[in-house]
């Protein structure tokens, strides 16, 4: 059954590690998250974008097939799933659909706007049980078309929002999603630090987990970070097990082309990603 990622999230903030979220995009994508996540008895949060729903069949086709999979794989540690960057009307459907987590993205209204659709979407979310995470300071990068800067929450907005009770707090420190450029200047300590001290107890969101060294996510998870979400670099790994597959003529050789067979390296990669994120990010055995 899925789960809220509350109490797994308090968790991880009170024990200092983080729990990855792990977008997804097909069925493979889904198991290989899944499998991962169990054969290392660690809790995960997957992760779905407005787009990636769109691609999949809509809210209610994902949910139908991850709640099948947890059955019939006979997933036992926690699993919560995740809206990522919600809008207003994505929170809406995604609850009604059945997801068990949804973050509401207002970050790129002004900060009253931004408390009060987050302020009517807890109370949604919380008559039904579900968590929810928002977001101040937009995270720069490109996801789905949307284009940030990558900006610096400022901690005080933070506190607002933090204040009327979500669940686990995304703010902006320096990261971005995709592959991080040359110059980058790395994540903010100094930035985050202000925001913990601002925000108490709620558990914070790592945005953009590819491509950040491991000594920095270390110090962010020592700082309050108890979610870390990851998408390109599992891109990147099926993209590139998958290349070597094609580049070898095995799909042309026997019956190489099932793509039982031929999405099967990928898989595989996809699986070893999540396992390398869940053992630098703490949560092995934390189920
Ligand atoms: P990356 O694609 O950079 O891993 O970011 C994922 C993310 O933050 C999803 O919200």
């Amino acid at each position: 059954m899925l789960v809220s990622a509350k109490d797994m999230l308090n968790k991880a903030r009170d024990g200092k590690y983080a729990v990855g979220q792990f977008n997804i995009n097909n069925l493979e994508w889904t198991k290989a998250v899944l499998l991962a996540a169990q054969e290392n008895n660690s809790p995960v949060i997957l992760g779905v974008s407005e787009g990636a729903g769109k691609y999949m069949g809509g809210y209610k086709t994902i949910v139908g097939m991850v709640n099948g999979m947890l059955e019939e794989l006979k997933i036992t540690v926690p699993v919560a799933l995740h809206l990522d960057h919600g809008s207003y009307e994505g929170a809406l459907q995604v609850i009604e659909a059945g997801f068990s987590s949804v973050m509401f993205d207002g970050s790129h209204y002004s900060i009253d706007e931004n408390i009060q659709k987050t302020k009517e979407i807890i109370k949604i979310a919380e008559e039904k049980g579900l968590s929810l995470e928002a977001e101040v300071g937009s995270i720069g990068g490109e996801e789905d078309g949307v284009v940030g800067n990558g900006e610096i929450a400022d901690a005080a907005e933070c506190k607002l929002i933090a204040d009327l009770g979500v669940t686990m707090l995304a703010a902006g420190i320096g990261n971005i999603h995709g592959k991080y450029p040359e110059n980058w200047k790395g994540l903010d300590f100094s930035a985050l630090a202000a925001i913990k001290d601002a925000t108490g107890d709620v558990p914070l969101v790592l945005h953009g987990g590819t491509g950040i060294p491991e000594d920095m996510i270390k110090q962010a998870i020592s700082l309050g970070v108890a979610k870390i979400n990851v998408n390109t670099e599992c891109q990147l790994s099926f993209a590139e097990a998958t290349r070597k597959y094609i580049e070898s003529g095995k799909d042309l050789q026997g019956k190489g082309f099932d793509p039982r067979k031929l999405l099967a390296p990928g898989f595989e990669a996809i699986k070893a990603t999540v396992k390398e994120k869940m053992e630098l990010f703490g949560s092995i055995n934390q189920a």
